[in-house]
This record gives C-alpha cells, sequence and structure tokens, in this order.
C-alpha cells in the first residue's frame, strides 16, 4: 500500500451517522416551526457571481478576507456563499416575487476562510430564514420568536437574546460621524487593527474583543442614544412586542453584528453553556437598504441565521436533543444464507416496515450483535429450520418476551402487530 491519507480539508467535518441522524431532526424541527409560521424553503445555489457578496459587505472581515472566492474555468469570478442573505436577496431580485412578505428559509452550508477552533469552522451549516417586503415591527418580533421558538423546541434553556438597534440611512451616518470623531479622539488607544481601520468601520471596534477597544470605548456614544422618531418608535414597538410573548431580553448596545448591511433591530441568541468565544448560536437583523444594493426596487427585510454545529455543542453542553434512537425496526439474521432473507427484507420493506439485515452469512453471534446495534426491536431469524418449515423465527431484542415461530405467509402481519 502506498499514497497518502486523505482527511477533509482543515476546518470542515463529516457528520457520520447516528450524528447525522440529529442533524436530520433539527432541521426537521427547525422547518416544522417556520413552516407552520408560513415560511417556504428556498435553494439557492452554492455559490454565486461573488459580486453579489462584494456589494453587500465590502467593508466586512467575512467578505474581504475570510471569502472562497476564486476564478472558474469559464473566468467568472464566483465565490462559496459566506452568508445565506446575500443569496436570498439576489433571488428576491430576479424572481420579484410579488405576495410580499415573502418568506422562505434555508438549511444551507457556508464558507469562510477562518481561523478554525472549537464552534468556529470553514464550512458550517445554517439554518435560517428571510422575510422581504415589510417594515411591520411585528414582524421582527415574529422573527426574533420563531428564533427563540426553536430554540426552546430543542429544549434549550440557558440561552439569552441581546438586541439592539443601529438605526436606519436617516440616523446611522450622524451616528457614526459622533462615533468616528470620538473614536479619532482616542486613536492611539485602539488595539493595533482599529488604529489602521477605525475610520473605516467605526461600528467594528464596538464589537472589538481587545481589552484596548474595550476600555477606549466604555464612554462611546451609543446608536440607541441617537436614533431618529421612528427608528425609535420601531425599535419601542420590538422591545413592546417581544414583551408581550413573555420574551426575555437585554438590550446590548455593543451589538453592530459583523455584517455591514443591518438597519433598525439586530439581536444575537448567546448560549450561556458555551465559551464566550462561540457561544453566538444565532443572529440577525433588518437590512432595508440591500434589496436596492443588489438592483431591486425599495423593500425592507429582516431575518436571522443560525449556526447548526454551534446549537448541538449548546445541546451537549445543556444535555437536551440527543442523538435520535431506533434506525429500523427490524433486522434480519440470515443463518440459512439463501433466497429467503433477501426476500423477507424486500417484503419488509414493502410493506412499509423499516428493516435492515445481515449480509455474507457471517456468525449467528455476529448478525446477531448487528441486530442489537441496529436499534431494531425485533430479529426476524431465517435458519435452515425455518427455510424448511416455511417459517421465521421472531426474537425480541428489548425486554423479556419469548421468542415464536410464525408461517411465512402471516410474518408482516405479525410484526406489525407487535410493533404497533
Ligand atoms: P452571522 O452572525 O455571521 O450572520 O452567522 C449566523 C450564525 O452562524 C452565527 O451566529 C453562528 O451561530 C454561525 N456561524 C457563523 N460563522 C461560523 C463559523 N465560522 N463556524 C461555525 N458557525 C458559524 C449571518 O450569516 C447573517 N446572514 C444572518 C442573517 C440572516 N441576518 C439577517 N438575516
Amino acid at each position: 500500500m502506498s499514497g497518502e491519507i486523505f482527511k477533509a480539508p482543515t476546518g470542515t467535518h463529516d457528520v457520520l451517522p447516528p450524528e447525522s441522524a440529529r442533524w436530520q431532526a433539527l432541521e426537521a424541527t427547525f422547518a416544522a416551526i417556520v413552516g407552520a409560521a408560513g415560511y417556504g424553503q428556498l435553494r439557492t445555489p452554492l455559490f454565486e457571481d461573488a459580486s453579489v457578496f462584494h456589494r453587500v459587505g465590502e467593508a466586512t472581515d467575512v467578505v474581504r478576507k475570510e471569502m472562497y472566492d476564486f476564478e472558474d474555468k469559464g473566468g467568472r469570478r464566483v465565490a462559496l456563499r459566506p452568508e445565506g442573505t446575500a443569496s436570498v436577496v439576489r433571488a428576491f431580485v430576479q424572481h420579484r416575487p410579488t405576495a410580499v412578505p415573502w418568506k422562505v428559509w434555508y438549511s444551507a452550508p457556508m464558507f469562510r476562510y477562518e481561523r478554525p477552533q472549537a464552534g468556529r469552522y470553514r464550512q458550517h451549516q445554517q439554518l435560517g430564514l428571510e422575510a422581504l417586503g415589510s417594515d411591520d415591527a411585528d414582524l421582527d418580533v415574529e422573527v426574533i420568536s420563531l428564533q427563540a421558538s426553536f430554540y426552546a423546541a430543542l429544549g434549550l434553556r440557558r440561552v439569552l437574546l441581546l438586541i439592539n438597534s443601529l438605526g436606519d440611512g436617516n440616523c446611522k451616518p450622524q451616528y457614526l460621524d459622533a462615533l468616528g470623531a470620538y473614536l479619532d479622539e482616542r486613536r492611539s488607544d485602539l488595539c493595533d487593527e482599529h488604529r489602521q481601520r477605525a475610520a473605516e468601520n467605526p461600528l467594528r471596534v464596538l464589537d472589538c474583543k481587545r481589552s484596548a477597544c474595550i476600555e477606549a470605548t466604555r464612554n462611546a456614544p451609543r446608536m440607541v442614544d441617537h436614533l431618529c422618531g421612528p427608528c425609535k418608535d420601531h425599535f419601542e414597538r420590538v422591545q413592546a412586542g417581544l414583551r408581550a410573548l413573555g420574551l426575555t431580553f437585554a438590550i446590548e448596545t455593543r451589538l453592530v453584528r459583523g455584517l455591514d448591511y443591518y438597519t433598525r433591530t439586530t439581536f444575537e441568541f448567546q448560549a450561556t453553556a458555551l465559551d464566550s468565544a462561540q457561544n453566538a448560536i444565532g443572529g440577525g437583523g433588518r437590512y432595508n437598504g440591500l434589496v436596492e444594493s443588489l438592483g431591486g426596487p425599495p423593500t425592507p427585510g429582516i431575518g436571522f441565521g443560525s449556526g447548526v454545529e454551534r446549537v448541538l455543542l449548546a445541546c451537549d453542553a445543556e444535555g437536551v436533543f440527543a442523538t435520535p434512537a431506533a434506525r429500523v425496526d427490524v433486522f434480519v439474521v440470515d443463518v440459512a444464507g439463501g433466497a429467503e432473507a433477501r426476500d423477507l427484507t424486500a417484503a419488509l420493506r414493502a410493506a412499509g416496515i423499516a428493516a435492515d439485515r445481515a449480509f455474507d452469512a457471517r456468525s449467528m453471534k455476529s448478525q446477531m450483535k448487528s441486530a442489537d446495534r441496529s436499534g431494531a426491536r425485533l430479529a426476524l431469524l431465517v435458519g435452515e429450520d425455518e427455510v424448511a418449515a416455511s417459517s421465521v423465527t421472531i426474537r425480541h431484542l428489548r425486554g423479556e418476551v419469548p421468542q415464536e415461530q410464525v408461517p411465512r405467509a402471516d410474518v408482516i402481519d405479525r410484526v406489525r402487530s407487535l410493533l404497533s
């Protein structure tokens, strides 16, 4: 044997069974909750024209530093999507759905060239949703509450909801001027990175986790104090709505988020059971200018994305939403090594009974081990005696129930009644 043993690329991971069943269950839980609120699934390509992302996030690390972008064989600049919102907005502008709000959800891998660590990967999976075409504060409340319902349905309890408002095209520029002037006076106190970059994107400084920036911005102007009348009203309506639904939240005036497109409401859910470096299990906000920036008509929008890997880490930390158990109902043990096991398995499956079987006429002991591992409740034994008598032995794998031999012609009905 020669040659290299390949591994999944750095920062990526395989999801093997049975863990993958947990991923499926997670997506099913999400789909059920948001589907029942009128959201339909949107599936967009994994890659887009790189300009789609440049247009919406030129000043952000996600787009500037972390994007997997490259030229394809036709000389087009494309990028693996680093996040879902830009693709959804691109699809909205392309297809111009007439019924608004256009409410869609997605389950999709995202690609960011980050430094991998626990809870931070180069490919991660997001469950998210977007609603385009309404600026109603009740829609903000709907979106945030659906995300909260998702976490609650998983059994997560140690989850903190943080909200903020970043204002709009009217008040945000004035606030950025005030923040810029404040930072300008303290430039020498900022961390190395932000000493250079504060002017370009002053909001990022508020999000910086380095102590120099935290210290220097302790008394920085806060967006919530600079909101114009309509933004203030909107933010108050969102808070009243959350309270009315019994959702506990805290206003975090430093919550600016890693993408540039946000206006008005922003929010993040943090799992307090996780380390602060990767405790953001999901976040989102309004982006009332994004559709226009991608060439569409003025259209408000709001949504969130939630990281599957982090949500599952939080579930592990809280001991909830375990990997689902049984995979099949019955397991066919083939001691005879003939056609009977093949035909019996096919008949079971055709009757809608989840069935697996052993191959290669392995020893009875080894097949029974496989039967146990399969999670099945019943083992159907086909040995020489059974073949001779046109019968099957049904052995119970859980509990102390005696085994029984039933005629082959009755086995489907008997299995069905034992399983029900
Ligand atoms: P984001 O905060 O960049 O927002 O990502 C959403 C979530 O994805 C994060 O809260 C986190 O759970 C997860 N996540 C992000 N990066 C990684 C990573 N490298 N490894 C593991 N998990 C990660 C967005 O992407 C926006 N598109 C959300 C949104 C939707 N805003 C409005 N609509």
